[in-house]
Protein backbone atom coordinates (compact mmCIF):
# COMPACT_ATOMS: atom_id res chain seq x y z
CA UNK A 1 0.00 0.00 0.00
CA UNK A 2 1.19 3.72 -0.93
CA UNK A 3 0.54 6.49 -0.02
CA UNK A 4 -0.55 9.77 -1.89
CA UNK A 5 -0.34 13.36 -0.25
CA UNK A 6 -3.27 15.49 -2.36
CA UNK A 7 -1.24 18.72 -3.73
CA UNK A 8 -4.16 19.87 -5.35
CA UNK A 9 -8.17 18.94 -5.85
CA UNK A 10 -9.74 21.16 -8.00
CA UNK A 11 -12.70 21.63 -10.13
CA UNK A 12 -11.26 21.92 -13.73
CA UNK A 13 -14.71 22.25 -16.04
CA UNK A 14 -18.27 22.03 -14.71
CA UNK A 15 -18.41 18.28 -13.14
CA UNK A 16 -15.10 17.56 -13.62
CA UNK A 17 -12.21 17.71 -11.01
CA UNK A 18 -8.35 17.24 -11.04
CA UNK A 19 -6.67 15.59 -8.36
CA UNK A 20 -3.13 15.40 -7.79
CA UNK A 21 -1.34 13.09 -5.54
CA UNK A 22 2.08 13.36 -4.34
CA UNK A 23 2.94 9.62 -5.15
CA UNK A 24 6.78 8.97 -6.11
CA UNK A 25 7.06 5.27 -6.31
CA UNK A 26 3.83 5.00 -8.57
CA UNK A 27 4.75 7.31 -10.94
CA UNK A 28 8.72 5.47 -11.37
CA UNK A 29 6.82 2.29 -13.07
CA UNK A 30 3.20 4.32 -14.24
CA UNK A 31 2.86 3.69 -17.62
CA UNK A 32 -0.47 5.21 -20.20
CA UNK A 33 -3.32 3.05 -19.27
CA UNK A 34 -2.41 2.26 -15.87
CA UNK A 35 -4.91 2.64 -13.48
CA UNK A 36 -4.59 3.83 -9.25
CA UNK A 37 -7.24 2.36 -6.57
CA UNK A 38 -8.12 4.75 -4.10
CA UNK A 39 -8.90 4.93 -0.63
CA UNK A 40 -11.60 7.63 -0.22
CA UNK A 41 -11.02 8.21 3.73
CA UNK A 42 -14.23 9.98 4.29
CA UNK A 43 -16.44 7.09 2.76
CA UNK A 44 -17.01 5.23 5.58
CA UNK A 45 -20.02 3.06 4.96
CA UNK A 46 -19.53 1.53 1.14
CA UNK A 47 -16.61 0.02 -0.36
CA UNK A 48 -14.05 2.08 0.02
CA UNK A 49 -12.22 2.34 -2.68
CA UNK A 50 -12.28 3.62 -6.44
CA UNK A 51 -10.64 3.13 -9.43
CA UNK A 52 -9.20 6.15 -11.69
CA UNK A 53 -6.61 6.25 -14.63
CA UNK A 54 -3.21 7.59 -14.07
CA UNK A 55 -3.89 10.49 -16.19
CA UNK A 56 -0.19 12.37 -15.72
CA UNK A 57 3.41 11.82 -13.77
CA UNK A 58 5.58 14.33 -13.09
CA UNK A 59 9.26 13.90 -12.44
CA UNK A 60 8.71 14.95 -8.89
CA UNK A 61 6.28 12.32 -8.56
CA UNK A 62 2.90 14.08 -8.74
CA UNK A 63 -0.02 11.50 -10.31
CA UNK A 64 -2.47 13.15 -12.03
CA UNK A 65 -6.30 11.66 -12.07
CA UNK A 66 -9.24 13.97 -13.77
CA UNK A 67 -12.25 12.21 -12.66
CA UNK A 68 -16.06 13.23 -12.88
CA UNK A 69 -18.26 13.06 -9.98
CA UNK A 70 -21.15 10.57 -10.53
CA UNK A 71 -21.78 9.09 -7.29
CA UNK A 72 -20.86 9.38 -3.83
CA UNK A 73 -17.26 8.10 -3.55
CA UNK A 74 -16.28 10.51 -6.62
CA UNK A 75 -18.40 13.30 -4.47
CA UNK A 76 -16.50 12.61 -1.77
CA UNK A 77 -13.35 12.72 -3.22
CA UNK A 78 -13.78 16.47 -4.68
CA UNK A 79 -14.03 17.02 -0.84
CA UNK A 80 -10.46 16.42 -0.15
CA UNK A 81 -8.40 18.98 0.76
CA UNK A 82 -4.75 19.48 -0.19
CA UNK A 83 -2.74 17.62 2.22
CA UNK A 84 -4.97 14.63 2.63
CA UNK A 85 -2.99 11.75 2.75
CA UNK A 86 -5.06 8.88 0.74
CA UNK A 87 -3.78 5.20 0.25
CA UNK A 88 -3.62 4.68 -3.30
CA UNK A 89 -2.71 0.92 -4.71
CA UNK A 90 -1.03 0.88 -7.88
CA UNK A 91 -0.07 1.37 -11.04
CA UNK A 92 -2.33 -1.33 -11.86
CA UNK A 93 -3.39 -3.82 -14.50
CA UNK A 94 -2.34 -4.18 -17.96
CA UNK A 95 -1.23 -1.05 -19.46
CA UNK A 96 -1.48 0.03 -23.00
CA UNK A 97 1.79 -1.44 -25.56
CA UNK A 98 4.44 1.45 -26.23
CA UNK A 99 3.61 3.00 -30.18
CA UNK A 100 5.96 1.72 -32.68
CA UNK A 101 7.98 4.36 -34.65
CA UNK A 102 6.44 2.92 -37.87
CA UNK A 103 2.86 3.61 -36.96
CA UNK A 104 0.68 6.50 -36.84
CA UNK A 105 -1.23 6.49 -33.45
CA UNK A 106 -5.13 7.37 -33.30
CA UNK A 107 -6.30 7.47 -29.66
CA UNK A 108 -10.27 7.13 -29.71
CA UNK A 109 -11.64 8.43 -26.41
CA UNK A 110 -15.24 9.24 -25.08
CA UNK A 111 -15.62 11.76 -21.91
CA UNK A 112 -12.78 11.12 -18.99
CA UNK A 113 -11.33 8.30 -21.43
CA UNK A 114 -9.31 11.27 -22.49
CA UNK A 115 -7.31 10.48 -19.43
CA UNK A 116 -6.41 7.04 -19.67
CA UNK A 117 -4.16 8.02 -23.00
CA UNK A 118 -3.05 11.10 -22.02
CA UNK A 119 0.80 10.17 -21.30
CA UNK A 120 0.91 8.20 -24.55
CA UNK A 121 1.69 11.30 -25.91
CA UNK A 122 5.14 11.32 -24.39
CA UNK A 123 5.69 7.78 -26.09
CA UNK A 124 4.69 8.77 -29.57
CA UNK A 125 7.66 8.88 -31.29
CA UNK A 126 5.87 11.11 -34.01
CA UNK A 127 2.84 12.46 -32.73
CA UNK A 128 -0.47 11.51 -33.66
CA UNK A 129 -4.53 12.02 -33.74
CA UNK A 130 -6.75 12.05 -30.73
CA UNK A 131 -10.27 11.46 -31.44
CA UNK A 132 -12.76 12.97 -28.79
CA UNK A 133 -16.26 12.08 -28.16
CA UNK A 134 -18.79 14.40 -25.92
CA UNK A 135 -22.46 15.07 -25.05
CA UNK A 136 -21.64 18.46 -25.40
CA UNK A 137 -18.74 20.70 -25.39
CA UNK A 138 -18.96 21.06 -21.51
CA UNK A 139 -17.70 17.42 -21.53
CA UNK A 140 -14.63 17.56 -23.82
CA UNK A 141 -11.37 16.87 -21.53
CA UNK A 142 -7.65 17.69 -22.25
CA UNK A 143 -8.09 19.01 -25.70
CA UNK A 144 -5.82 21.78 -25.18
CA UNK A 145 -3.06 19.41 -23.70
CA UNK A 146 -3.23 17.05 -26.31
CA UNK A 147 -2.88 19.53 -28.86
CA UNK A 148 0.17 21.65 -26.79
CA UNK A 149 1.66 17.67 -26.26
CA UNK A 150 1.68 17.40 -30.35
CA UNK A 151 -1.31 15.73 -31.38
CA UNK A 152 -4.06 16.73 -34.18
CA UNK A 153 -7.11 16.80 -32.43
CA UNK A 154 -10.80 15.98 -33.76
CA UNK A 155 -14.10 16.23 -31.51
CA UNK A 156 -17.52 15.16 -31.95
CA UNK A 157 -20.54 16.03 -29.50
CA UNK A 158 -23.84 14.05 -29.92
CA UNK A 159 -25.39 17.77 -29.35
CA UNK A 160 -23.36 19.70 -31.91
CA UNK A 161 -22.14 22.45 -29.61
CA UNK A 162 -18.66 21.71 -30.67
CA UNK A 163 -17.07 19.99 -33.77
CA UNK A 164 -18.99 17.03 -35.79
CA UNK A 165 -22.40 16.45 -33.90
CA UNK A 166 -22.99 12.99 -33.85
CA UNK A 167 -20.65 9.83 -32.71
CA UNK A 168 -16.99 9.62 -32.44
CA UNK A 169 -17.18 6.64 -34.27
CA UNK A 170 -17.78 8.47 -37.47
CA UNK A 171 -14.44 9.83 -37.22
CA UNK A 172 -13.01 6.62 -36.79
CA UNK A 173 -14.48 6.17 -40.73
CA UNK A 174 -13.35 9.19 -41.67
CA UNK A 175 -9.63 8.92 -40.46
CA UNK A 176 -9.71 5.49 -41.95
CA UNK A 177 -10.61 6.68 -45.45
CA UNK A 178 -8.72 9.91 -45.14
CA UNK A 179 -5.06 7.93 -43.51
CA UNK A 180 -4.51 5.39 -46.77
CA UNK A 181 -0.71 5.70 -46.70
CA UNK A 182 -0.23 5.13 -42.75
CA UNK A 183 -0.26 2.44 -40.86
CA UNK A 184 -2.45 3.14 -37.99
CA UNK A 185 -2.98 1.54 -34.44
CA UNK A 186 -5.62 2.61 -32.31
CA UNK A 187 -5.95 3.30 -28.78
CA UNK A 188 -9.58 3.78 -26.90
CA UNK A 189 -11.24 4.95 -23.65
CA UNK A 190 -14.62 5.26 -22.72
CA UNK A 191 -18.16 4.54 -22.56
CA UNK A 192 -18.56 0.67 -23.27
CA UNK A 193 -21.19 0.72 -26.30
CA UNK A 194 -18.62 3.09 -27.80
CA UNK A 195 -15.35 0.49 -27.58
CA UNK A 196 -17.54 -2.23 -28.62
CA UNK A 197 -18.69 -0.03 -31.89
CA UNK A 198 -14.98 0.76 -32.20
CA UNK A 199 -13.81 -3.00 -31.46
CA UNK A 200 -16.65 -4.35 -34.67
CA UNK A 201 -15.08 -1.68 -36.55
CA UNK A 202 -11.78 -2.75 -36.65
CA UNK A 203 -12.77 -6.15 -36.66
CA UNK A 204 -14.02 -5.28 -39.82
CA UNK A 205 -11.44 -3.24 -41.42
CA UNK A 206 -8.92 -5.84 -40.03
CA UNK A 207 -7.09 -2.80 -38.07
CA UNK A 208 -4.88 -3.51 -34.66
CA UNK A 209 -6.43 -1.74 -31.85
CA UNK A 210 -6.24 -1.49 -28.16
CA UNK A 211 -9.24 -1.09 -26.11
CA UNK A 212 -9.50 0.00 -22.23
CA UNK A 213 -12.42 -1.21 -20.43
CA UNK A 214 -13.74 1.19 -17.71
CA UNK A 215 -15.71 -1.60 -16.23
CA UNK A 216 -17.39 -1.41 -12.77
CA UNK A 217 -14.31 -2.99 -9.84
CA UNK A 218 -14.38 -4.32 -6.24
CA UNK A 219 -10.96 -5.41 -5.05
CA UNK A 220 -9.17 -4.32 -7.97
CA UNK A 221 -6.02 -6.94 -8.17
CA UNK A 222 -8.11 -10.18 -9.45
CA UNK A 223 -9.39 -11.36 -6.45
CA UNK A 224 -13.42 -11.39 -6.29
CA UNK A 225 -14.69 -11.36 -10.01
CA UNK A 226 -16.56 -8.25 -9.55
CA UNK A 227 -14.77 -6.86 -13.42
CA UNK A 228 -15.26 -9.67 -15.64
CA UNK A 229 -15.46 -9.35 -19.32
CA UNK A 230 -16.08 -11.77 -21.93
CA UNK A 231 -12.90 -12.67 -23.79
CA UNK A 232 -12.13 -14.81 -27.32
CA UNK A 233 -11.34 -18.19 -26.35
CA UNK A 234 -11.20 -21.54 -28.32
CA UNK A 235 -13.63 -23.80 -26.15
CA UNK A 236 -16.99 -24.91 -27.20
CA UNK A 237 -18.80 -21.27 -26.85
CA UNK A 238 -15.61 -19.48 -28.29
CA UNK A 239 -15.69 -17.10 -25.12
CA UNK A 240 -14.31 -17.01 -21.54
CA UNK A 241 -14.73 -14.86 -18.74
CA UNK A 242 -11.17 -12.47 -17.84
CA UNK A 243 -10.98 -10.15 -15.09
CA UNK A 244 -10.65 -6.68 -16.14
CA UNK A 245 -8.49 -5.49 -13.59
CA UNK A 246 -5.74 -7.83 -13.93
CA UNK A 247 -5.80 -8.91 -17.82
CA UNK A 248 -6.92 -5.24 -18.52
CA UNK A 249 -8.17 -2.98 -18.09
CA UNK A 250 -6.36 -2.82 -21.98
CA UNK A 251 -7.05 -5.30 -23.80
CA UNK A 252 -6.26 -6.12 -27.77
CA UNK A 253 -9.44 -5.44 -29.57
CA UNK A 254 -9.46 -8.41 -31.72
CA UNK A 255 -9.29 -10.21 -28.09
CA UNK A 256 -12.54 -9.16 -26.89
CA UNK A 257 -15.76 -11.23 -27.37
CA UNK A 258 -18.81 -8.88 -29.07
CA UNK A 259 -22.50 -9.98 -28.20
CA UNK A 260 -24.01 -10.70 -31.71
C1 LIG B 1 -9.80 1.06 -14.77
C2 LIG B 1 -10.76 2.20 -14.50
C3 LIG B 1 -10.36 3.51 -14.75
C4 LIG B 1 -11.23 4.57 -14.49
N1 LIG B 1 -10.78 5.83 -14.74
C5 LIG B 1 -11.57 6.89 -14.46
C6 LIG B 1 -11.09 8.22 -14.66
O1 LIG B 1 -9.95 8.45 -15.09
N2 LIG B 1 -11.94 9.24 -14.36
C7 LIG B 1 -13.21 9.01 -13.87
O2 LIG B 1 -13.95 9.98 -13.64
N3 LIG B 1 -13.67 7.76 -13.67
C8 LIG B 1 -12.89 6.71 -13.94
N4 LIG B 1 -13.36 5.42 -13.73
C9 LIG B 1 -14.74 5.25 -13.22
C10 LIG B 1 -14.75 5.51 -11.73
O3 LIG B 1 -14.05 4.46 -11.08
C11 LIG B 1 -16.21 5.54 -11.25
O4 LIG B 1 -16.86 6.65 -11.83
C12 LIG B 1 -16.26 5.66 -9.75
O5 LIG B 1 -15.79 4.48 -9.13
C13 LIG B 1 -17.70 5.91 -9.31
O6 LIG B 1 -17.72 5.95 -7.90
P1 LIG B 1 -18.91 6.68 -7.13
O7 LIG B 1 -18.94 6.14 -5.74
O8 LIG B 1 -18.80 8.17 -7.29
O9 LIG B 1 -20.17 6.26 -7.93
P2 LIG B 1 -21.19 5.08 -7.60
O10 LIG B 1 -22.13 5.59 -6.57
O11 LIG B 1 -20.45 3.81 -7.35
O12 LIG B 1 -21.91 4.98 -9.00
C14 LIG B 1 -22.55 6.14 -9.57
C15 LIG B 1 -22.79 5.90 -11.05
O13 LIG B 1 -21.54 5.72 -11.74
C16 LIG B 1 -21.54 4.49 -12.43
N5 LIG B 1 -20.22 3.88 -12.38
C17 LIG B 1 -19.62 3.31 -11.30
N6 LIG B 1 -18.43 2.78 -11.63
C18 LIG B 1 -18.28 3.01 -12.96
C19 LIG B 1 -17.29 2.69 -13.91
N7 LIG B 1 -16.22 1.95 -13.60
N8 LIG B 1 -17.46 3.10 -15.19
C20 LIG B 1 -18.55 3.77 -15.55
N9 LIG B 1 -19.54 4.11 -14.70
C21 LIG B 1 -19.40 3.72 -13.43
C22 LIG B 1 -22.55 3.63 -11.71
O14 LIG B 1 -23.08 2.65 -12.58
C23 LIG B 1 -23.60 4.63 -11.34
O15 LIG B 1 -24.47 4.91 -12.39
C24 LIG B 1 -12.53 4.34 -14.00
C25 LIG B 1 -12.95 3.03 -13.75
C26 LIG B 1 -12.08 1.97 -14.00
C27 LIG B 1 -12.53 0.57 -13.74
S1 LIG C 1 -12.12 -6.12 -9.28
FE1 LIG C 1 -11.90 -7.92 -8.10
S2 LIG C 1 -11.26 -9.36 -9.62
FE2 LIG C 1 -11.26 -7.47 -10.69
Amino acid sequence: MKQGEIIRNTLIQAGYYRVDFHAPEICQTARPGHFVHVRIPNLTHRILRRPFSICNCTPSGNLSVLYKTVGEGTAALSELKPGTVCELMGPLGNPFSFPKADEYPVLVNGGYGAAATFMLTREAPNGGLMLLGARSATDLLLVKEYQEAGFEVRVSTDDGSAGHRGLVTDLVHQVIAEKTDRKLHFYACGPEPMLMALTRILGEKNLPGEISLDHVMCCGVGACFACVVKVKDDNADGWRYARSCKEGPVFKAEHLYLEQ
